[in-house]
């Protein structure tokens, strides 16, 4: 099928199997391997995209169902050179060890952030909650974020570097995995 999605802006146009998950369109089609393709079953996190808005599993998305559609990644989440603040605070707060959840703790992170820009330590272990981390113990992801938060609300008079909260739904669990439907 010929499909053609937007990844981070620039749109790609391929002609894929139907049954091609977008984590495998994203990194062997693209190239973009900051999503990482852990356990194929929906149970690790570390292959969380935006599809448009909505963060979900990308390994239980197939390609085709992104057709016309908008799919951000880790790589899209830097402004040129500046860093999001997501990112910023992952760096300075030691937010990863081997990094393999990482792109997909940031991808919920910067997607919690644009819902509730001041969230409660609890509402943040709730965001992450899908999303396996087998190193940090969570503490510093927990802090990452909520340093990224206090930043953005410090910062709150200057230009936030990503677009305004995505519309509609709410925050739920499919399995072990945290989507928005
Ligand atoms: Fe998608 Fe683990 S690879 S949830
Ligand atoms: Fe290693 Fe999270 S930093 S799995």
């Amino acid at each position: 099928m010929k499909i053609v999605i937007t990844v981070n802006g620039t749109d790609h146009t391929r002609v894929v199997e139907p049954r091609l998950l977008l984590i495998h369109f994203l990194r062997d089609e693209l190239g973009l391997t900051g999503s990482h393709w852990g356990c194929d079953t929906s149970n690790c996190g570390a292959c969380v995209v935006w599809l448009d808005e909505t963060p979900v599993k990308s390994c239980t998305v197939l390609a085709v169902m992104a057709d016309g559609r908008r799919v951000t990644t880790v790589e899209g989440l830097a402004a040129g050179k500046a860093l999001d603040p997501v990112q910023e605070a992952f760096a300075a707060c030691h937010g990863l060890q081997c990094g393999f959840c990482t792109p997909g703790m940031m991808m919920t992170a910067r997607w919690l952030l644009d819902q509730n820009p001041d969230p409660t330590e609890q509402e943040v272990r709730e965001a992450i909650s899908g999303q396996v981390c087998r190193c940090t113990g969570y503490e510093n992801i927990v802090r990452s974020v909520l340093r990224a938060a206090k930043r953005e609300g410090d910062d709150s008079d200057e230009p936030r570097l990503r677009s305004a909260p995505p519309q509609g739904g709410r925050a739920v669990h499919q399995g072990a995995g945290h989507v928005r439907r």
